[in-house]
């Protein structure tokens, strides 16, 4: 569904991902691990059609991410929960939800009712907090709400950028267990980029290892969480 190949995207001077190739299949969920500054958020940034890619192609469901402006892409199915939520902070959880409604939300049967009532099934506590400003939410519960605006968009295919980043391990847990609930309810696929390696390992099918830009390891999950290399560096073995 997603095809990423020799994707080239820099900052200015500066080359920061360097003809990285990955897949994300339908309905799988795909993992892609690096240190701090290693370039996921780029690379995701560069899918959701934030900054525009230097070189190469990537392709969502038949069509062309490069070039192409965010809206559309979200509006042709790719979701993107950006690193630290970037929640709406005068804006209630509710109004949160309303401003990420998109043809595709009211197409959908039961439109944007059926949609919140959904994404609320998943985080009942986003519905206790319905009319609380997003600035007021603990950082668990925004990260809920990015999650939940995401799934308004009825998408086919989410990119998640560390999704546990500044979360007690508890709620982490809880996170990533909700994103297996979500695949298994919405069929959608979803890329992951995360410092959490055990975490990421736990719930991915397949793994992307970046360093500087680049990817230097791939395969299925339970094989990259045992290369001796893969345990020195992310799993502090
Ligand atoms: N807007 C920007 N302008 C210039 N350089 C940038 C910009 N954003 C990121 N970079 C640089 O690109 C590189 C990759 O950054 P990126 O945020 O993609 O890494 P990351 O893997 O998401 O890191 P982290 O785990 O800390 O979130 C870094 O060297 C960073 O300094
Ligand atoms: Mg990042």
């Amino acid at each position: 569904m997603l095809s990423v190949d020799k994707l080239c995207v820099g900052y200015g001077e500066a080359d920061v991902l360097h003809d990285v190739t990955l897949r994300v299949g339908e309905g799988e969920i795909v993992a892609v691990l690096g240190a701090n500054g290693a370039g996921k958020t780029t690379l995701l940034a560069a899918l959701s059609g934030l900054i525009p890619a230097r070189a190469g192609e990537a392709m969502f469901d038949g069509r062309s991410l490069v070039g192409a402006a965010a809206e559309r892409i979200v509006g042709w199915g790719l979701s993107h929960v950006p690193q630290g939520r970037r929640i709406f902070p005068g804006l209630s959880v509710m109004e949160n939800l309303v401003v990420a409604r998109t043809a595709a939300t009211d197409r959908a049967e039961g439109g944007f009712a059926a949609a919140v009532a959904e994404a609320e099934e998943l985080f009942p506590r986003l519905n206790e907090r319905r009319d609380q400003l997003g600035w007021s939410l603990s950082g668990g519960e925004q990260q809920m709400l990015a999650v939940a605006r995401a799934l308004v968009a009825r998408p086919k295919m989410i990119l998640l950028d560390e999704p546990s980043l500044g979360l007690a391990p508890m709620i982490v847990e809880t996170m990533f267990s909700t994103i297996l609930e979500i695949r298994r309810r919405e069929k959608v696929g979803m890329l992951v980029v995360e410092q959490n390696a055990e975490q990421a390992l736990r719930v991915a099918d397949r793994v992307y290892v970046m360093e500087l830009g680049r990817i230097v390891l791939e395969g299925p999950a339970d094989e990259v969480a045992r290369d001796p290399a893969i345990e020195r560096a992310y799993l502090g073995a």
